[in-house]
C-alpha cells in the first residue's frame, strides 16, 4: 500500500466512515493506521476443520468438478449428455456458456432473467467471493453494482485497487427469489463454477464476503465474527480473508471499520505473495 493517500482515497475513506487517525513514526515504517479491530492483527492460522455440513449429499454430487444429477436432483438437461466436457476442463467462454445454459436448480432456473457469472479482470490477483446476485446484478449480469456494489468500489479503491483490476464472483450465479439465503443444495450444485473460476484465474488471495459464501468455501459452520480477521487457505491453497459484505456495512456502519483491517489483511497477503516472488 503506498505511504500516502490521496484526496480521492481519503474521500472514499470517509464515505465509508473510516477515520484515518494516526500516521506511523518513522521508525515504524511508513502508512497510515486505521482504528482497527481485534481481527486486523490475527495470527495467521489453518483453515478451520469443521464438516462439511453445507453439502447436500443426497441431492447433487460433485465430482471432479462436474455436476452429475443423482437420486432426487432437479429436472436437469443431464449436463453429462448435453455438454460432455467436465466443467473442471472448460475454459472462460465455455465455462460462462455452462453457467448460462444451466437449469440444475429448478426454483431459481423458473425465476432467473440472466446468470451472473462474474466480472473483472482474468488475470487478477485478487478474486472477491459475494453470496449471490441481487436484483440489481440480476438486471444488469454484473455482480456487485447495486448501492452494495458501489461500497465495494469505494472499499477497493482506498486500498489502492480498482474495480478492473479484480475478479469478482459469487457463491451462486442465479439470483435467488426474494433474495433469500442460498440453499445448501444450491450452493454445491454451483460450487464446480466457482472451483473452476478459481482454477483458471489463480489468484494470490480471495477475499469472502459474508457468512454463507465463508460457510461454504471452508466448510465450516461458524460464525462470521469468529471467521474473519484471520487468515484461511482456500482447498486450492490460496490464503483466504473472510470479511463483512458491503450490504451488512450499509445496515451496521459501525462494522466498516472490522471491514476495513479484513482488506488491510488481506492487501498485505498479496504484497507478501508478490514478494516472495522477487
Ligand atoms: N451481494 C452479493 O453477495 N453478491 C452480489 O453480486 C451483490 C450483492
Amino acid at each position: 500500500m503506498s505511504d500516502s493517500l490521496d484526496a480521492l482515497q481519503r474521500h472514499y475513506l470517509e464515505t465509508m466512515g473510516i477515520q484515518v487517525w494516526e500516521r506511523r513514526a518513522p521508525d515504524e515504517g511508513s502508512g497510515f493506521r486505521v482504528q482497527a479491530s481485534r481481527g486486523g492483527e490475527a495470527e495467521p492460522r489453518p483453515a478451520e476443520s469443521a464438516p462439511a455440513a453445507l453439502a447436500s449429499a443426497q441431492q447433487i454430487e460433485v465430482l471432479s468438478g462436474d455436476i452429475r444429477k443423482v437420486e432426487q436432483a432437479p429436472a436437469d438437461p443431464e449436463p453429462s449428455t448435453l455438454n460432455p466436457e467436465p466443467v473442471s476442463s472448460l475454459d472462460w467462454e465455455a465455462l460462462e456458456q455452462r453457467v448460462a445454459d444451466c437449469t440444475v436448480c429448478a426454483e431459481l432456473v423458473a425465476n432467473r432473467t440472466k446468470t451472473v457469472f462474474g466480472a473483472g479482470n482474468r488475470n487478477a490477483d485478487w478474486l472477491i467471493i459475494g453470496e449471490a446476485p441481487g436484483a440489481d446484478e440480476e438486471r444488469e449480469g454484473q455482480p456487485f453494482v447495486g448501492r452494495a456494489g458501489q461500497l465495494l468500489s469505494a472499499m477497493l479503491y482506498a486500498i489502492g485497487l480498482a474495480r478492473e483490476q479484480v475478479y469478482i464472483s459469487n457463491i451462486l450465479k442465479c439470483h435467488p427469489p426474494q433474495d433469500r439465503e442460498p440453499k445448501a443444495e444450491e450452493a454445491a450444485a454451483c460450487s464446480a463454477f466457482l472451483q473452476r473460476q478459481i482454477a483458471l484465474l489463480k489468484p494470490r488471495v480471495i477475499l469472502v464476503l459474508g457468512r454463507v459464501a465463508a460457510q461454504q468455501l471452508l466448510h465450516s459452520e461458524a460464525s462470521l465474527d469468529s471467521l474473519r480477521g484471520q487468515v484461511h487457505r482456500h482447498e486450492s491453497g490460496v490464503p483466504l480473508v473472510v470479511s463483512h459484505p458491503p450490504a451488512h456495512l450499509l445496515r451496521t456502519p459501525q462494522d466498516k471499520r472490522k471491514a476495513w483491517a479484513d482488506l488491510c489483511l488481506a492487501r498485505r497477503l498479496l504484497d507478501e505473495s508478490r514478494g516472495s516472488d522477487a
